[in-house]
């Protein structure tokens, strides 16, 4: 025999032994319900994805030691959408297609969420997103619910905290240009600070990617703002506060969003961010009680604590598999009546009511930096 014919005898050999056991793996795992999950896995939101599937892992275990739903294991299918909306519609498209999955989780970052909303509200199976706070995403959208607040109240939140607690009236707008969530937060808190009778004394968009702030840095300084709001994810914020340092910006003068949640930024820039405030959706200890015990089973099983895309991913998950306990079938229809009729959810990250426009009603915490660490300020109702 050749060796180009043998190559192909063991390929064929190889070939045949992956699709039998997929086939095994498949009957195994027939009675299985299952349900997809599209995340950033990887890339520059990683950890987005990856605190995310820590949480909706706990809460599967949870389901699934009680005996699982209507008899059957539930089974999370995870795709990493590598931190691009491209990745994102296709990996939803997958999920639905090709895995028949009854419900879908995620995505983190608004943009893309949007991105797979559109998808699986095509396709008329439910999305559940943990944490994107885009008016937006929801919107026009029966398919697609949120276990957060949105950025509209995110930004009004914003605004009245540093008008009215921190009693700056001299504020700077810094944001980044082409992103959804971003340019949707930083408009609501200009609004609403305009509102209030705050001025705007500088407001400048950043292209996303940019990597030297350092000229807007310093034309923020020049406009001598007594905050600065900067609407924006970790990773860019690292960049931002390590290089406001050296233009002689204290940490104190930044308040941001959500965004900000990552152990990243504290890693990257926690010293440059000490007294800096955000909103967000939890603090790891904020004092209620069915936080502090996710806080504790979260810890048991991981070893950390848990960040809020967690707390949100485990609520996410906790909503679904409650809808889908309740729902009398488990098709994606039935699926989609329970989540929207989901009442008082006693969730890790407050108590889940969803509204007629698929949003949760919930409040919003403002979490300071302080030694290297996010501090519970307080907590102010989302309206
Ligand atoms: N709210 C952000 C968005 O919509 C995502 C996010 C939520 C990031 C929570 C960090 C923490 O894009």
């Amino acid at each position: 025999m050749s060796r180009a014919c043998l190559r192909s005898v063991a390929f064929v050999l190889v070939a045949a032994i992956v699709a039998a056991s997929a086939v095994g793996c498949a009957k195994k795992s027939g009675n299985d319900i299952k349900v997809g999950a599209y995340l950033s896995l990887s890339g520059p939101d990683s950890t987005f994805g990856t605190d995310t599937r820590a949480g909706i892992e706990l809460a599967l275990s949870e389901v699934n030691a009680t005996g699982g739903i209507q008899g059957k294991k539930v089974r999370v299918l995870y795709e990493d959408d590598k931190s691009t909306t491209q990745e994102a519609s296709q990996k939803v498209r997958q999920l639905i297609d090709r895995d028949k999955v009854v419900a879908v989780l995620g995505e983190v970052a608004s943009s893309r969420s949007l991105a797979g909303g559109l998808v699986a509200n095509t396709k008329r199976v439910p999305l559940i997103t943990p944490s994107s706070t885009a008016v937006e995403v929801t919107q026009g959208r029966d398919w697609v619910f949120r276990v957060c607040f949105t950025d509209d109240q995110q930004g009004r939140v914003a605004a009245r905290f540093v008008k009215n607690d921190l009693k700056k009236t001299k504020v700077g707008i810094f944001f980044a240009a082409q992103d959804t969530y971003s340019s949707g937060l930083a408009k609501s808190f200009r609004d609403e600070f305009k509102k209030l009778g705050g001025e705007i004394v500088v407001d400048k968009g950043y292209q996303k990617g940019e990597t030297n702030f350092t000229t807007y840095l310093n034309e923020l300084k020049a406009n001598h703002p007594e905050i600065v709001f900067v609407p924006n994810y970790y990773n860019e914020m690292v960049q931002i506060a390590r290089q406001a340092k050296q233009v002689g910006l204290p940490g104190s003068t930044f308040v941001g969003g959500d965004g900000w949640d990552s152990a990243n930024l504290l890693e990257g820039a926690g010293a440059e961010l000490e007294g800096a405030y955000f909103t967000n959706h939890y603090a790891p200890d904020v004092p209620w009680e069915n936080s502090k015990k996710f806080v504790g089973e979260f810890r048991a099983k991981y070893k950390n604590m848990p960040s809020s895309l967690a707390a949100q991913g485990y609520d996410a998950a906790g909503l679904l598999f409650d809808a889908m306990r309740r729902a009398p079938v488990l098709t994606p229809e039935a699926i989609r009546k329970a989540i929207a009729e989901t009442k008082d959810f006693a969730g890790a990250t407050g108590t889940l009511t969803m509204d007629a426009n698929r949003n949760a009603e919930k409040s919003i915490v403002l979490v300071k930096i302080q030694n290297k660490k996010f501090t519970f300020a307080t907590q102010v109702s989302a309206n």
